[in-house]
C-alpha cells in the first residue's frame, strides 16, 4: 500500500498533531506522516513530534517581507520533501488563494465549532456567550474563504451549565483527536469524494457524525 506523504502544519502545542502522528503509526493507515512544519521556531509541538522521530521544519512568517513571500518558502519546502497532503493543526496563519490552489482538494483544517457556527477565534467564550446547548468540532477541506469549505467530520458535545471556556474547549478538543485521524483515514483512503460543497461517500451513512451524550462519555457515532 502506497501511504499519502503528508505535512502537518502546526504554530503550538500540537496535541491534534499527535493524534495524527499516533494514527499514522499504523502502517495500515493510508497516510504517513512525513513532515511537522511550524511557522513559530518555538512551538512546543515541534520537538514533540522530533521526539516521535517525525523529521520538522520552520519557517519564520516573521522574516518574510509579505504572505506570498512566505507561502513560497513554505511551498518548496513541502516539495522537497514531496509532500502530497497537508493537514493544519492549529496553524494560526491565513493563506493567499495562490496557496490554496496549490492544496486544493489536499489541504484539510480543523476547527473548534461546529460550522458553519462560530468561524474564526475565541468560539469557546463566544459559543458560552450565545447560549448554545451544543458545541463541537468539525474537519472541512480549506478553501480560500477562513473556516469554510467542504466539511469531512464534525462531533457534537453537550455544553454544560457550570462550564467555562476551558472545560468546553477540554470536552471539545478530546473530540478533536478522535475526529481528525477519522478523516483524514476516509479522505487519504480515497473513501469520500467532494461535489459542490459536501463531502459524500463515507462507508458508513454516519460514519463522519460524532455525538457524546454526556461530558464522560466516549464518543459514538450517531446511527
Ligand atoms: C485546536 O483547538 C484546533 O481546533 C484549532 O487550534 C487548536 C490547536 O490545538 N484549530 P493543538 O495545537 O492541536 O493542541
Amino acid at each position: 500500500m502506497t501511504r499519502l506523504r503528508t505535512a502537518i502544519l502546526i504554530s503550538g502545542r500540537g496535541s491534534n498533531m499527535d493524534a495524527l502522528i499516533a494514527a499514522s503509526k499504523d502502517p495500515s493507515f493510508p497516510a504517513d506522516v512525513a513532515l511537522v512544519l511550524s511557522n513559530r521556531p518555538d512551538a512546543p509541538g515541534l520537538a514533540k513530534a522530533k521526539a516521535a522521530g517525525v523529521a520538522t521544519a520552520a519557517v519564520d512568517h516573521k522574516i518574510y517581507a509579505g504572505r506570498e513571500e512566505f507561502e513560497r518558502s513554505l511551498q518548496l519546502l513541502l516539495e522537497t520533501y514531496r509532500i502530497e497532503f497537508i493537514c493544519l493543526a492549529g496553524f494560526m496563519r491565513m493563506f493567499t488563494p495562490w496557496f490554496v490552489g496549490q492544496w486544493r482538494g489536499r489541504m484539510l483544517n480543523i476547527h473548534p465549532s461546529l460550522l458553519p457556527a462560530f468561524r474564526g477565534l475565541d468560539t469557546h467564550e463566544r459559543a458560552l456567550a450565545d447560549g448554545v446547548k451544543i458545541h463541537g468540532c468539525t474537519v472541512h477541506f480549506v478553501v480560500p474563504e477562513m473556516d469554510e469549505g467542504p466539511i469531512v467530520a464534525q462531533a457534537a458535545v453537550p455544553v454544560l451549565d457550570d462550564d467555562t471556556p476551558q472545560t468546553l474547549a477540554a470536552r471539545v478538543l478530546a473530540q478533536e483527536h478522535v475526529i481528525y485521524p477519522m478523516a483524514l483515514q476516509l479522505v487519504a483512503s480515497g473513501a469520500v469524494r467532494i461535489e459542490r460543497n459536501r463531502v459524500i461517500g463515507a462507508l458508513a451513512p454516519h460514519e463522519t457524525a460524532f455525538i457524546v451524550p454526556d461530558a464522560a462519555a466516549a464518543p459514538k457515532r450517531i446511527s
